[in-house]
């Protein structure tokens, strides 16, 4: 079975929107029966951001390349996924820093890329990362984005070649019911996992 895993930071739980979007891709995954599922829901997670001790104990890691130091669980773990999902809401343009957080552990050199005489090469063995969201507003091909914009260039960096993202954009507009515009997202949901 191939491996999802599935990066909750869906930060209102259970009222949010955009966790109502990663349930729904979760059980059609389930439904497969191809897939397993690893959730790691970051609200539950000790993460620290890098600062005084914690960045110095990272360096000193690093030069001695103690790779399978415990606080490089996260890179491991992200750089071992068949796949990667990720949820969360879209927050002041971006998404939460709790996720900018996970991702700044998760840059490790050695793990998730390397590097060499010709740049930056990605080491994960994923092939295909999704980004769920759900926004207040209307931001599809608009500059002011730079969530999804980030995680893709992100999958990038980690050698993740596909990066999809699902939006489902307005929900705090007013213009449409909510429940419909979730619908039309789910509806493109199903139509990604068919290549998923
Ligand atoms: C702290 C915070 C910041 C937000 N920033 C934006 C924003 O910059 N642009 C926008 O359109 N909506 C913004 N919103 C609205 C959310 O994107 C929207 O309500 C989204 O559906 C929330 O997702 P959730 O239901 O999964 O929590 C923000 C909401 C919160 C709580």
């Amino acid at each position: 079975m191939e491996q999802v895993l599935f990066i909750n930071c869906c930060i209102r739980r259970e009222q949010s929107r955009t966790q109502k979007l990663a349930d729904y891709m979760m059980q059609c995954l389930k439904e497969l029966d191809t897939y397993e599922i690893k959730e790691i829901c970051l609200m539950d997670e000790a993460l620290q951001y890098f600062s005084d001790g914690f960045f110095l104990q990272r360096e000193r890691l690093l030069e001695k390349q103690d790779l399978q130091h415990p606080r490089f669980r996260y890179a491991r773990e992200f750089a071992q996924a068949d796949k990667i999902v990720i949820a969360a809401p879209f927050w002041d343009l971006s998404f939460p820093a709790l996720l900018k957080v996970y991702i700044e552990n998760l840059c490790v050199e050695g793990i998730t890329f390397g590097y060499n005489e010709t740049g930056f090469t990605g080491l994960c063995w994923a092939n295909h990362m999704v980004f769920l969201t759900t926004r207040g507003g209307f931001y599809q091909d608009n500059p002011m984005e730079m969530g999804s914009r980030y995680l893709e260039a992100m999958s990038h960096f980690f050698g993740i070649e596909r990066y999809d993202c699902i939006a489902a954009d307005g929900l705090d507009a007013g213009v449409r019911p909510v429940e419909e515009i979730l619908q039309e997202a789910k509806e493109k949901i199903d139509t990604l996992i068919k290549t998923f």
